[in-house]
């Protein structure tokens, strides 16, 4: 059935933390915008030529927003390209997602801007908000014209893949990114410490015998970019937290009163080193052969269950105000390989929710508060222009998602909208799925039982 983009979504539990919402109700959808929403909407007072949606049953939310995403155009087609990873993240509950600029080439000029605008205008199916580098080439040597990159629309600057590592450098970046009301989001790792490093320092690395990345590579640089957000009054935004420690620092600064956010990803909540191991996590400290899967390497490094537990917390608590993807697709060649020489990296999109359902169904995290950790909390770090894009509110662009809570599904990768198949979840049974994703009132992802529930009606 074609979408009409004029939609009664009936009998949802919608759930809006813009405005507190948790509760059973109706919404109306016209020319891309919420018209009606959070009450009972009688179907014969309406305009003919609306198309139902029944939504009971089923968690109706704002679209999830992603501030931290790769989609390797232009440079890198054969791992993922805007089409290919719009459509994942619209298949993942998806409705504006931010991409990183380690592109080939990178996002450092306002050409590179224009291309990404433009592609994502002809091919993507999600809103793209591209994010600018920190510094020309990605080089960590001299600051990208931060001024043209923000005129040309980028939401946020990062030297993704790298740190912004010269201290002087970031010091800067944070000054200007004061007065551009911009974030700089740093990977945060020192390279001296890390060097060699291919997944978490501590026992399971010792038993497989893989050089580890200690906490300290991502804590020691956290500190420093604290003290310089705190000299300068910039916008720190720090990527993907990975370490207890690192927990603890953030929500030192927050207690001093410095502005930082922060975000954390799917796998660093949901898995740990374990699974480097492979056999899904169900290592034992006897267990044998040595084995593992590449699929779990990635930057920064799965962790133990004391820094799973960190995260959870720092996330329930509130001092981690965002989750982000990292949705970091590859090609088979880069990690059939050994683990030394794998990429970095774990395609995320289309596993992030029913991962992170996990939580809620073990009572870890209220399903309010992971949505809102989805949509408000990365809204938030974005600004005050992207309010309208994380709430069910009427008057707002209708870019929403509609999902089960306790659908329970096998990762299939060969299903994957993604061209980036490495995921250490495959053949994992996940509880929650997305059935359903709007943006801007049109649908833009629809599973086979969605279409079931969508009815025209009238003429
Ligand atoms: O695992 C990662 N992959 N971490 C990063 O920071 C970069 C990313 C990539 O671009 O593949």
């Amino acid at each position: 059935m074609k979408p009409t983009g004029y939609f009664l979504i009936k009998s949802g539990h919608l759930i809006d933390p813009a405005q507190d919402w948790d509760f059973r109700s109706d919404i109306l959808i016209k020319d891309g915008e919420i018209t009606v929403s959070g009450c009972n909407i009688d179907e014969d007072s309406l305009e003919q030529g609306f198309t139902t949606i029944d939504a009971s049953g089923l968690v109706v939310s704002p679209g999830f927003i992603d501030i931290h995403a790769h989609l390797r155009e232009p440079g890198f087609e054969y791992k993922e390209t805007i089409a290919s990873g719009t459509k994942a993240a619209a298949k993942g509950g998806f409705t504006t997602i931010s991409c990183m600029p380690n592109t080939d080439p990178p996002i450092d000029n306002v050409s590179v801007v224009n291309f990404i605008h433009d592609r994502a205008r002809s091919d993507g199916v999600v809103r793209v908000l591209p994010i600018g580098c920190v510094t020309k080439g990605r080089l960590g040597k001299e600051l990208a014209d931060m001024e043209e990159l923000a005129s040309a629309g980028v939401v946020a600057f990062s030297d993704d893949g790298d740190p912004v590592y010269d201290p002087l450098v970031m010091q800067l970046a944070l000054s200007y990114s004061g007065d551009l009301q911009l974030p700089i989001s740093n990977h945060c790792q020192d390279h001296n410490l890390s060097r060699g490093g291919v997944m978490a320092e501590g026992r399971v690395a010792t038993r497989l015998g893989l050089p580890g990345i200690p906490a300290a590579a991502e804590e020691a640089m956290i500190a420093r970019d604290i003290a310089l957000a705190s000299v300068t009054g910039g916008r720190l935004h720090i990527a993907h937290l990975s370490t207890a420690g690192s927990v603890a620092l953030v929500h030192n600064a927050l207690e001093q009163g410095i502005p930082v956010t922060s975000e954390v990803c799917p796998h660093h909540l949901c898995i740990t080193d374990k699974w480097v191991f492979g056999n899904n996590g169900t290592y034992t400290e006897t267990a044998g052969p040595f084995s593992y899967d590449t699929s779990t390497k990635v930057y920064p490094p799965l962790r133990s269950d004391e820094d799973v537990e960190a995260l959870i917390q720092g996330l329930e608590k509130g001092i981690i105000p965002c989750i982000a993807t990292d949705h970091a697709p590859h090609d088979i060649a880069s990690k059939q390989v050994t683990y030394e020489d794998a990429s970095f990296g774990i395609s995320v999109f289309e596993t992030a929710l029913g991962s992170l359902m996990g939580l809620v169904h073990s009572g870890r995290l209220s399903l309010p508060a992971l949505v809102e950790r989805l949509t408000t909390g990365p809204a938030q770090v974005l600004g005050p222009k992207f309010h309208k894009f994380a709430t069910l509110a009427a008057n707002t662009p209708a870019d929403i998602v509609i999902f089960d809570p306790d659908n329970s599904w096998v990762v299939d990768v060969n299903e994957f909208e993604s061209k980036g198949k490495n995921t250490p979840l495959a053949g994992c049974t996940l509880k929650g799925q997305v059935l359903g994703t709007l943006v801007q009132g049109e649908i833009v992802f629809q599973k086979s039982e969605f279409l079931e529930r969508v009815q025209e009606v009238g003429r």
